[in-house]
């Protein structure tokens, strides 16, 4: 049996460890692993390396993805998708776990409508995929966003500032609600919550009028206009809000790092899981944490659909901030 993994979309950390994961599984059960090179690029320009026990070793604590990963726009179409599949026939694969967020598993999807045996993996920062709890890499980009929230808010302190702090999440806001949450923002600006610039205006001046020595706003970069626009109104109001305002964007810096203990075991355990999978003939299914056990839900049910944020959380939020 040979079973090919790759990464797909944005790298995440923890993505190493679900290689090795599966690597590590395939061999134990006397299969070959191929690694694809770039995502579902690789895979159409047939960028394949066998990989053996060492190979994987000395990766679990580096971020990002040693086998690459690509946005491959090819992938959306029929005409990529039948190449995909030439390819892994042509090759002699037998099975394929995709590593990746939404757009990764939504190909992961069509390959598997093409009669592909296909098991996905879920990681993004974003944790936007529906079928889990968290996804693998979540958790490192929110520590290294609530790194950063807690140095803006020394220096706001020290300028009596109000911070916008923009993070990553593409159309989900659940690392803005988190870190947001962890690191005491004052207010949050999610895409899933209407918010206008009055209402984070408002939250910058209640905290000047109740003493506080700055305001944190935690905006996801989903919110439509952005850091920018927010910036633009609340700076126009200026006299109102008691504070200067200074906008920060950490964007891809929250990719990069190191993943901490909990995507390492999370991205062990599912990786190891997708070769379960495989091995007892299930497929077509997506592997995560759901309810704090590793579970498989159907790549149908995940592919395209976007994961509500909790309500309760935006409200604790709300509340907290006082
Ligand atoms: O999906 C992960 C993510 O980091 C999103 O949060 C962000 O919107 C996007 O990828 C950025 O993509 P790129 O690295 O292609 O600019």
């Amino acid at each position: 049996m040979r079973v090919a993994v790759l990464t797909s979309g944005g790298d995440a950390p923890g993505m190493n460890a679900a290689i090795r994961a599966v690597v590590r599984s395939a061999l134990e059960r006397g299969w070959r692993p191929v690694g694809v090179l770039n995502g579902y690029e690789g895979l159409l320009d047939r960028a394949f390396r066998e990989l053996n026990d060492r190979e994987v070793g000395g990766l679990m604590q580096r971020g990002g993805t040693f086998l690459g990963s690509a946005r491959c726009p090819e992938m959306l179409t029929p005409e990529g998708q039948s190449r995909a599949v030439t390819s892994l026939r042509e090759t002699g694969i037998d099975a394929l776990v995709v590593i990746g967020g939404n757009g990764s598993q939504a190909g992961a999807h069509a390959l598997s409508s093409r009669g592909v045996k296909v098991v996905g993996v879920a990681s993004t920062i974003d944790n936007d995929l529906v079928g889990c709890d968290v996804t693998i890499g979540a958790t490192t980009a929110l520590d290294v966003a609530l790194e950063a929230i807690d140095r803006l808010k020394v220096t706001a302190s020290s300028h009596h500032r109000a911070f916008l702090v923009e993070v990553m999440g593409r159309n989900c806001g659940y690392l803005a609600l988190m870190a947001g949450l962890a690191g005491g923002a004052e207010a949050v600006a999610l895409p899933e919550v209407p918010c206008s610039p009055g209402i984070v205006a408002g939250a910058v001046a209640e905290a000047y009028r109740l003493g506080k020595a700055h305001a944190i706003i935690v905006i996801s970069e989903g919110v439509p206009g952005g850091s920018t626009k927010l910036a633009e109104a609340l700076d126009a109001q200026q006299k109102a809000l008691g504070f200067d305002v200074r906008v920060t964007r950490i964007g891809h810096v929250q990719r990069g790092g190191a993943p901490g203990a909990f995507d390492r075991i999370l991205a062990s355990r599912t990786g190891a899981a997708a070769i379960d999978a495989l091995a007892h003939g299930r497929h077509s299914v997506m592997v995560g944490m759901l309810s704090g056990a590793i579970r498989e839900t159907p790549l149908a049910e995940v592919a395209g659909r976007l994961k509500p944020i909790d309500p309760a959380l935006v409200e604790l939020a709300r509340v907290l901030a006082r």
